[in-house]
C-alpha cells in the first residue's frame, strides 16, 4: 500500500506546513544563542513537554500494539541537563505539560509523525548550537544514528497501520500536537518563542 503511505505523508506534510513554519520561526533564536543558560532553558522546556508526551505515547503504542519504539528523548534531555551541571532535584522540579490525547490510533500516529519528524531538524539545530556556544551537551538534538532513515521507517509503518479514511484525523492530531508544543514553548520561553 505504498500509495497510501505517499498520500498519507503528503497529506501530513501539506497539512502541517504552516504549523511547522511557525514553530521553526519561534525556535530560530537557537541559531543566535549567546549563553549556555539560555540553551539549558530550551532543554528544560523540551523536557517538560517530552516526558509526559512519551509516557502517553508509550501507553497508546502498547494498547494498539503498534510496532514502533520511541526514539530516546526525555532521557537525552535529562542527560544533557545533568552534563550542564543541573542536579537531579532541579530536573525533577521542572513543570510538565499536559500531553496531547493520543489514545486513538489516528491520534497516536499523528503525534508520532510530529515527534519523529522533529528529529529531522535536529542536525541543523546541533550545528547552530555548536557554532553559537562551542562544546555544550547536545545528545538530544544530535540524535542517534540516521534520522532520515528512521523517519522513512516510521512512514512505512504508518502506511500499514492507518486506514486511508483516517488520514484526516491523523492530520488533525498532528496539528494539535504542533499547536500544544508551540503554546508550551511560548509559555516556557516567553521572551523569544512567543
Ligand atoms: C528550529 C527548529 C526546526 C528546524 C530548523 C527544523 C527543520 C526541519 C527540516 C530541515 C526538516 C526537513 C528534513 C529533511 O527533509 O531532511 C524538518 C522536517 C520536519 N520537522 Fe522540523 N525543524 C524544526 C523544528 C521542528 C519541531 C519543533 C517539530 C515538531 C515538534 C518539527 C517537525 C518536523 C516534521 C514533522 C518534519 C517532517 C516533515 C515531512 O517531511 O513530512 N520540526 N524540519
Amino acid at each position: 500500500m505504498t500509495g497510501v503511505a505517499t498520500s498519507l505523508l503528503q497529506h501530513l506534510r501539506t497539512g502541517t506546513r504552516a504549523a511547522h513554519r511557525a514553530l521553526e520561526d519561534d525556535l530560530g533564536f537557537l541559531s543566535r544563542l549567546t549563553s549556555p543558560s539560555r540553551y539549558e532553558e530550551v532543554l528544560a522546556a523540551f523536557l517538560g513537554f517530552h516526558e509526559p508526551l512519551e509516557k502517553a505515547l508509550e501507553a497508546s503504542i502498547a494498547a494498539h500494539r503498534l510496532p514502533w519504539e520511541l526514539p530516546p528523548g526525555a532521557d537525552h534531555l535529562a542527560a544533557d541537563l545533568l552534563r550542564s551541571g543541573w542536579s537531579p532535584a532541579r530536573i525533577a522540579a521542572l513543570p510538565r505539560s499536559s500531553p496531547p490525547d493520543v489514545r486513538t490510533l489516528p491520534a497516536l500516529v499523528g503525534s508520532l509523525y510530529v515527534l519523529e519528524g522533529s528529529r529531522l531538524g535536529g542536525r541543523l539545530i546541533t550545528r547552530w548550537v555548536g557554532d553559537a556556544l562551542g562544546a555544550v551537551p547536545v545528545s538530544f538534538f544530535a540524535g542517534d544514528g540516521d534520522t532520515r532513515r528512521r523517519f522513512r521507517g516510521f512512514c512505512a509503518m504508518a502506511e500499514d497501520a492507518v486506514l486511508a479514511e483516517d488520514a484526516q484525523a491523523v492530520g488533525e492530531a498532528a496539528n494539535s500536537h504542533f499547536l500544544l508544543f508551540q503554546e508550551w514553548l511560548s509559555a516556557a520561553l516567553p521572551s523569544e518563542a512567543s
